[in-house]
């Protein structure tokens, strides 16, 4: 496999960045040239970008600020980051992409999927992942795994449930947009089985 761009996106709490780890560890052991990183951050500049987006304290932030934000930490990451790993011939796993504004700044702070996709496309240039696995679990049960768990609350997870639904409602329309590029996996099934679909979908692109 060769030169191939994968992003996972789900709501909060569906558990993709243990399924990524998964998913890039079995890639690695097969032998394949594979990188995993994130968004917003993977780098130094996207990382202290993701701090101000996501810090707790920043109540007073603007949501085209919010969708700036996010396209200016992705901008960077994709010219340090993703193209030169996909020039070198690498296969790049990526935590959230261009899919998450669509779906959280043009959905859930419904700035409108033109809006957010018009200021992305400044970003990104055109360049869309060969496929986006969308690990689909309902809201409410992804809200409560973040809080009955694992990781520290952001900004966005203190969003609303009604701010959470509109994204959820959001990754419902996009991947009627774009069904060729985004695969659904059932979230909610044993994440031995999650792993197990989505390697499946990767393989696929071989
Ligand atoms: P994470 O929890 O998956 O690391 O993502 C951080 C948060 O940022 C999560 O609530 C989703 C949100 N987000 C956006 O709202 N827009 C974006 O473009 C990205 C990449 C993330």
């Amino acid at each position: 496999m060769k030169q191939k761009f994968i992003t996972f996106e789900g709501p909060e709490g569906s558990g993709k960045s243990t399924i990524m780890k998964t998913v890039l560890e079995t890639m690695q052991n097969e032998g394949i040239d594979v990188i995993a990183t994130r968004e917003p951050g993977g780098i130094n500049i996207s990382e202290k970008i993701r701090d101000i987006i996501l810090d707790v304290k920043n109540t007073e932030m603007d949501e085209r600020t919010e969708a700036l934000l996010y396209a200016a930490a992705r901008r960077q990451h994709i010219v340090e980051v993703i193209w030169p790993a996909l020039k070198k011939g690498q296969v790049v796993l990526c935590d959230r992409f261009i899919d998450s504004s669509l779906a959280y700044q043009g959905f859930g702070r419904k700035l409108g999927l033109d809006t957010v996709l018009a200021v992305n496309e400044f970003a990104i240039e055109s360049k869309m992942p060969d496929m986006t696995i969308f690990i689909d679990i309902p809201p409410s049960v992804g809200l409560n795994r973040v809080f009955s768990n694992h990781r520290d609350v952001d900004r966005l997870d203190l969003e609303s449930i009604q701010f959470h639904n509109r994204v959820y409602e959001g990754y419902k329309a996009l991947i009627k947009k774009y069904p060729e590029r985004i695969k659904v996996v059932d979230g909610t099934q044993s994440i031995e089985a999650v792993i197990k679909d989505t390697l499946t979908l990767i393989n696929s692109l071989r």
